[in-house]
């Protein structure tokens, strides 16, 4: 057992703070909201149920290991490994990270869940131990989503990003180590390229936020959620696999890409996305869907860590 010492208990940290007490870790967490202990409670007890459904609480488990203290220095004190959740401002999680580094053990890895900093920025904070700062980048919900991005800065030793690395396998989740540092780490990057050629489609009139919506989701999505992009790409070459695929339908795309463009980003084209994607929405209850989307992920996460043959095994 590992004491987790959570700082931030918003979206993202609450789930987190829910997920390692799953795994039987104390938990200690800090938040300078003001009702920051009810906000939490109420929070672990919605992810609880998941939890148990994806087989994610161990027999020590219990939401009774998250407790709230009222400060950093508390927060961190005897702490085994910090995850930080703070909002996304660099001079507010230098502040933190100059105070965390001041208190907590050299060999303490300082996990940051930032989507956009480097851990580059936040160690130049660190003057004692720099080398244990990492971006643990999740996806939300983290008790959910499986995987983490674990990406290191100039000064983070490999002994910091394999303890990360150990512990977010140990509590279930898919992580894997970005090894060079760049503006959105990986999988947003992957998002921002498909959303690029997206904007510009929906600009151009091709097609509307809703045919896009179906495009990915009753086409290549259901695939990529299975194995993924290239694995995805192999199985389309039939026996001869990517390598044939890549000889026959690698020029044509190459091709395309001399086509690709960026949409011009004005308000014109935001308040297009915008009308559109209420178009794709009316009359759904948008509560219903977030609970709808969270049932069936869960269902599909769990189906997956079941499957023997996709490529890595499954992702837990
Ligand atoms: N929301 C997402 O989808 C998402 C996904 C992955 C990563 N992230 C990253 O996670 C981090 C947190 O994002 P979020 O969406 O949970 O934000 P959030 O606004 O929901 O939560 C941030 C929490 O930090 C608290 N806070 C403010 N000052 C603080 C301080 N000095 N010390 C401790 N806590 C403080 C706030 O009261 C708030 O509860 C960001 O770095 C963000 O980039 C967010």
């Amino acid at each position: 057992m590992t004491r987790i010492a959570i700082i931030g208990t918003g979206v993202i940290g609450s789930s987190w703070a829910a997920l390692f007490a799953a795994h039987g870790h104390e938990v200690s967490t800090t938040d300078p909201r003001p009702d920051a202990t009810d906000h939490l409670r109420r929070a672990v007890e919605r992810c609880w149920p998941s939890l148990e459904r994806q087989r994610l609480v161990v027999d020590t488990g219990s939401p009774d290991l998250v407790t709230v203290v009222g400060s950093t220095a508390e927060a961190v004190d005897g702490a085994g490994f910090v995850q930080e959740n703070a909002p996304e401002r660099i001079d507010l999680k230098h502040d933190l990270y100059r105070e965390i580094d001041g208190i907590v053990g050299a060999d303490v890895v300082i996990a940051s869940s930032s989507s956009g900093l480097m851990a580059t920025e936040l160690q130049s904070a660190c003057k004692r131990h720099p080398e244990r700062v990492l971006i643990g980048h999740p996806f939300n919900p983290p008790h959910l989503v499986p995987l983490v991005e674990v990406v290191g800065g100039e000064a983070t030793s490999d002994a910091a990003i394999d303890a990360a690395m150990r512990l977010y396998t140990s509590i279930g989740k898919s992580p894997i180590h970005i090894r060079s540092e760049l503006p959105g780490h990986v999988t947003n990057r992957l998002q921002a390229a498909l959303w690029r050629e997206a904007y510009w489609l929906v600009e151009q009139g091709v097609v509307s936020v809703a045919e896009v919506d179906r495009a990915i989701s009753a086409g290549p999505g259901l695939r990529w959620a299975l194995l993924g992009p290239f694995a995805t790409q192999h199985l389309s070459g039939g026996e001869a696999g990517l390598a044939y695929v890549l000889e026959h339908l690698g020029p044509p795309m190459v091709e395309w890409w001399e086509t690709f463009r960026t949409a011009e980003w004005t308000p014109e084209l935001k308040a297009t996305l915008v009308a559109q994607m209420d178009d794709e929405l009316a009359g759904i209850d948008q509560s219903r869907m977030l609970d709808e989307r969270d049932r069936l992920l869960e269902q599909l996460v769990v189906a997956k860590s079941g499957a023997d043959h996709l490529p890595g095994g499954s992702d837990r």
